[in-house]
């Protein structure tokens, strides 16, 4: 007897995203966030063209392929990467489920993506403070030259940006960094919320500063912490990156997910 559609969905849990599947079937309906990450999308979908016919995408992070599904229902080509084998098995199920053919999946670290080519929108939602190397991501990213990047991560604080925080910085002002509305990201050395791979929290400044810093102007924000960006190109990132991503992606590859 063939294993119903509800024992596989068991089998391949626990879920991260509530997929909702053709028949009605969802993978994760009772998930501590709400309908996630649907609810997300609704915030995001109304900015991205409703038209994606021949563009690329790349979902870094696609976790069971929620947002890949979505773009590729626009006609877009997407490549959904992850390095957790458990997410990328329920992402490769749900796209036979889906019949998704635009949409693939690799496992592949962030350290890995500007090995890929361009993309015209580049997904990098919920991935940010997992990496030991943010910056690192965010400057290989910017390589990929997307005209969209939708980014979205845990932050702290209030949003309040010091009118400084982009101007040089004298030794003899340094005490402006206590400042609270100095941009800052939390290190978190053990574990955050139970997940020891959660090692940074930023707060608004440092996300948008860090975007900046890698090319990356903040056009709006659909919903909380979700910011969508334009690529300037005007911050390349330097060949020291390059090897430091291939040190990342090997330690990534060795040690598991989110390293
Ligand atoms: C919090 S989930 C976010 C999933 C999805 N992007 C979303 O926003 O719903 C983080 C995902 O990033 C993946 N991930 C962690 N470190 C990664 C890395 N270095 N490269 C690619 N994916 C990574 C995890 O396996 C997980 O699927």
């Amino acid at each position: 007897m063939s294993e119903s559609a509800e024992a596989q969905v068991r089998r391949l849990g626990p879920w991260f995203h509530n997929l909702h599947l053709p028949g009605g079937l969802e993978t994760a309906p009772d998930h501590h966030l709400g309908d996630f990450p649907r609810f997300k999308w609704l915030q995001i979908a109304p900015h991205l063209p409703f038209d994606l016919t021949g563009a690329r995408v790349l979902d870094i992070g696609c976790n069971a392929g929620f947002y890949s599904f979505a773009l590729a229902e626009r006609g877009a080509s997407v490549l959904g990467i992850d390095t957790d084998e458990h997410y990328l098995r329920q992402a490769r199920w749900a796209k036979e489920r889906f019949a998704a053919d635009r949409v693939t999946f690799e496992r592949r670290s962030v350290y890995e993506v500007h090995e890929l080519g361009r993309f015209d929108i580049v997904l990098f939602m919920g991935v940010f403070y997992h990496l030991r190397h943010p910056l690192l991501a965010l400057d290989l990213l910017a390589r990929t030259g997307p005209r969209t990047l939708v980014f979205q991560s845990l932050t702290f604080g209030d949003e309040r940006v010091a009118a400084d925080a982009a101007s040089p910085l004298d030794y003899a002002d340094r005490e402006r960094l206590a400042d609270p509305a100095w941009p800052k990201m939390a290190f978190v050395e053990t574990s955050f919320a139970d997940d020891p791979t959660n090692w940074w929290v930023p707060d608004h400044g440092a996300i948008t500063a860090m975007l900046r810093s890698s090319g990356f102007v903040v056009d709006t924000r659909p919903g909380h912490e979700i910011y969508l960006c334009r690529h300037t190109g005007s911050r390349a990132c330097d060949d020291d990156a390059t090897a430091l991503a291939a040190h990342a992606a090997r330690e990534c590859h060795e040690t598991g997910p989110s390293p």
